[in-house]
């Protein structure tokens, strides 16, 4: 955790999700309600199929809902693709941009990644601006060189604590059951906080670095208490309301 920062319970639901699954999104809408809201943030990022409805679901309900990804510009002829104004224009408050799966995919660079999260912003909708290592570059040695590059490239100049988060997700750990040491994640979240702190100064330094990869009720909580995790990004285990609901609430005892 950082001192005097909110920490964000987000759950991205990838390529998962029809109107059957809109009971989940029920469950974790009502069980974020109460106390802990006011010191956690949570956020579901649910298919872009289900964003309008998911908002609406959230009317009165501290959750928010964001999208999975946007394109970089504006409008035009792009098939298939979403912009950030139709994901503003769903009451959704977030997007991810750059999470590994596109990085892959879709082969996305960190430019490209930078210029969704300044069209995010230019709409208003916060960033989850997502990087990380994948096991021949940490095996090899260069974790920290990926991040900072990763880092440098992704976020963009306009970035602030408000409209930008930051999250690590080691490409190994996503869907995998595996999660790097608490000792290997305080060290990248510590040196994305100090790269982070000398480009952005007090922005840099209150702004939300997210752990993200294999995170489930049972490491939830000691992944969430090293210094400088402020939250986490859920993949599989948001799927289920029971699941991220217990994610969330671990951080009933870390900030009791
Ligand atoms: P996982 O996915 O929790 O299923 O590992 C995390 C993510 O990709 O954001």
């Amino acid at each position: 955790m950082t001192p005097n920062v909110t920490p964000l319970v987000a759950g991205n639901w990838k390529m998962h999700g029809t109107r059957a699954s809109l009971d989940q999104i029920k469950a974790i809408a009502e069980g974020v309600k109460g106390p802990l809201a006011a010191k956690v943030q949570s956020l579901l990022c649910p298919p872009a199929t289900l964003l309008y409805v998911a908002t609406a679901l959230c009317d009165d309900s501290p959750l928010a809902i964001g999208a999975q990804d946007c394109h970089e510009t504006a409008s035009g002829a792009h098939t298939g693709d979403i912009s950030a104004e139709m994901i503003a224009d769903c009451f959704a408050t977030h997007v991810i941009v750059g999470h590994s799966e596109r990085r892959t995919d879709h082969e996305e660079s960190d430019a490209l990644v930078r210029a969704k999260a300044e069209i995010a912003h230019r709409n208003d909708l916060v960033a989850i601006v997502c990087i990380g290592e994948t096991e021949a570059e940490r095996k090899g040695g260069r974790t920290l060189d990926v991040l900072k590059t990763q880092l440098a490239g992704s976020v963009p100049d306009g970035a602030t604590a408000a409209n930008t988060v930051v999250a690590y997700e080691p490409v190994w750990a996503i869907g995998t059951g595996l999660t790097p040491t608490v000792a290997d994640v305080a060290e990248a979240h510590a040196f994305l906080r100090a790269e982070l702190a000398r480009r952005f100064a007090g922005e840099g330094v209150a702004m939300r670095i997210l752990y993200g990869g294999s995170v489930k009720p049972g490491n939830a909580k000691d992944l969430m208490g090293i210094d400088n995790v402020d939250g986490a990004l859920v993949g599989g285990a948001s799927l289920k309301s029971e699941d991220f609901l217990a994610i969330y609430r671990a951080y009933e005892d870390l900030t009791a």
